[in-house]
C-alpha cells in the first residue's frame, strides 16, 4: 500500500520530490499545503490532486501518514514540529533545522512517537554513486586530505543583486551559502570521515550579514578536508580524496555524477554508474522502506539520525566560528 502523501513548500523541489515519490511506487500525494489556496491549487493539479490545504492543522488531520517539507530552513521546526505531534512520518529538506537547540527538542518530541520516523533530505548520500565512493575510500590505504568544491552561480543571486534579499540568502530563514549549498560537501565529508574533531569557516559575508561563499575546514586526526562553496559565483573544480599516490576525483560533490579513481600508477578507473534520471529516487525508496520496516532497519535509522544531528552540530559550529548567528538561535 502506498503512503499518503503531504508536502509543504511549493517550488521546484518538490515537484521533483513527488514525481521521484510516484516513481517509487511507494508514495502517492494526497495533499497539499500552501500558504496561498491558489498556489496550491496550481501544484496540486500537476498531480490531480483535489484536497489543498493553507491551514497545517486540517493538513496534518487529512490522513496524510508522511510530509515532504521544503520550505525555508527557519520554518521547519514548527512544521516538523506539528507534523510529529500528530504522529506523521517527516521527510525534511535540508538544512533541517536551524541549530542543536532545535535538534535537540525535536529528538525529546520524537521519543513520545517512537512510531514517527524523521529523515532528512540529504539525496546524494543516498545515490549508487556515493556508494561507490564509500566503497573505494573504505579501500584506500591512506587519508591524505580532501577538498570538496560546491560552488553555482545561484538564480536568487541576480535577486541580491538588485537590492532585495530572497530567502535563501537571509539569516531569517537560515539560510545562506553554508546552510544551502554547503550543507551537501558536509554531509559527504561526515558520512565518509565521521564527526570533525575542529571546524573552522572562513565566511564572505553579503550585506545583510548572511555568508555568500567561504571555505570550511573540518579537521581529522591525521588530516584535513577543505570545503569550498558560494551562490554569487560558478566554480568548474572538481571535488577530490586524496590518498597517498593514488586520488579520487569525484566530479560533482553533490550530484555525485563522475567518480573516477586514478591508482598509484596515475591510470584512470571510471567507477560511476549512469545516473538515475531523477536524483531524489534512491532516498525515496530507502525511506519508504526504513517506515515499511521500523524493526528490521532501526540501527540504519539511528546511523542516519545521528548523522543528520552531527551535521547540524558542525553546521552551527562553522557559523560560531565565523560569527553568523541566525534569529532562531535567539529564540
Ligand atoms: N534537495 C535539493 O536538491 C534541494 C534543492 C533546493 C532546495 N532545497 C531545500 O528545500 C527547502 C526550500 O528551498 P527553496 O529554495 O525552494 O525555498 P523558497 O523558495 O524560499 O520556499 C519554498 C516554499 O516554501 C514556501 N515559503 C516561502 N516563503 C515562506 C515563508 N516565509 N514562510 C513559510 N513558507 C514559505 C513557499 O511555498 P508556498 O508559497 O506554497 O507556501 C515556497 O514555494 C530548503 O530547505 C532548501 O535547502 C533542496
Amino acid at each position: 500500500m502506498a503512503y499518503k502523501l503531504g508536502i509543504i513548500g511549493t517550488n521546484w523541489i518538490t515537484k521533483q520530490f513527488v514525481q521521484a515519490a510516484h516513481e517509487s511506487g511507494q508514495y502517492a500525494l494526497t495533499a497539499v499545503y500552501s500558504r496561498h489556496e491558489d498556489t496550491g491549487q496550481q501544484f496540486a493539479q500537476t498531480f490531480n490532486v483535489d484536497a489543498v490545504y493553507t491551514d497545517l492543522e486540517s493538513f496534518y488531520t487529512s490522513g496524510i501518514n508522511v510530509v515532504y517539507i521544503a520550505s525555508p530552513n527557519s520554518v521547519h521546526f514548527e512544521q516538523v514540529k506539528a507534523a510529529i505531534s500528530h504522529d506523521i512520518h517527516v521527510i525534511v529538506e535540508k538544512s533541517a533545522f536551524s541549530n542543536p537547540t532545535e535538534y535537540a527538542a525535536i529528538l525529546e518530541l520524537l521519543h513520545d512517537h517512537p512510531a514517527v520516523r524523521l529523515f532528512e533530505a540529504a539525496r546524494h548520500i543516498q545515490q549508487a554513486n556515493f556508494k561507490i565512493i564509500e566503497q573505494k575510500v573504505a579501500k584506500m590505504e591512506k587519508i591524505s586530505g580532501a577538498t570538496f568544491v560546491y560552488e553555482k552561480y545561484s538564480s536568487r543571486f541576480d535577486d541580491y543583486l538588485a537590492g532585495n534579499e530572497p530567502n535563501v540568502l537571509s539569516r531569517r530563514f537560515s539560510a545562506g551559502a553554508l546552510t544551502d549549498l554547503g550543507v551537501y560537501p558536509i554531509y559527504a565529508a561526515i558520512k565518509l570521515f565521521g564527526a570533525p574533531k575542529q571546524s573552522h569557516y572562513f565566511a564572505t559575508p553579503l550585506r545583510n550579514g548572511a555568508d555568500g561563499r567561504g571555505i570550511a575546514i573540518l579537521r581529522y586526526n591525521d588530516f584535513d578536508v577543505t570545503i569550498e562553496f558560494g551562490k554569487g559565483s560558478n566554480s568548474h573544480l572538481t571535488s577530490e580524496i586524496l590518498g597517498r599516490r593514488d586520488t579520487l576525483v569525484i566530479g560533482d560533490i553533490a550530484e555525485v555524477l563522475n567518480v573516477t579513481y586514478y591508482d598509484d600508477g596515475s591510470t584512470a578507473h571510471q567507477l560511476s554508474q549512469e545516473p538515475l534520471s531523477n536524483p531524489m529516487i534512491a532516498e525515496v525508496v530507502k525511506f519508504a522502506d526504513m517506515m515499511t520496516n521500523p524493526n528490521e532497519t532501526v540501527e540504519a535509522y539511528q546511523e542516519l539520525l545521528t548523522l543528520s544531528r552531527t551535521v547540524n552540530q558542525v553546521l552551527f559550529d562553522l557559523r560560531q566560528d565565523a560569527g553568523i548567528v541566525f534569529p532562531a538561535d535567539e529564540q
